[in-house]
């Protein structure tokens, strides 16, 4: 039986953060890389949150996106 993944693990295997928008991970790296610091503004600047969910899946990842990388 495996082991259950850590939240860590889940987030390492997600390529795609904002399902609804079809937004990948590398483009939010790129954003954090650039400075933007808040879920809002990695909102604002690709338009996750705004799907069919309402940001329900993307909001919590995220949010984890930007405390890894502190
Ligand atoms: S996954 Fe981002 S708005 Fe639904």
């Amino acid at each position: 039986m495996n082991k259950p993944a850590n939240t860590s693990e889940i987030m390492d295997n997600i390529k795609v953060i904002c399902q609804c928008k079809m937004i990948k991970k590398a483009t939010y790296k790129k954003l954090i890389a650039q400075g933007i610091n808040t879920v809002a503004e990695l909102e604002k600047a690709t338009g996750a949150g705004s799907g069919e969910c309402g940001g329900k899946r993307c909001g919590p990842r995220l949010l984890k996106m930007l405390d890894n990388s502190k």
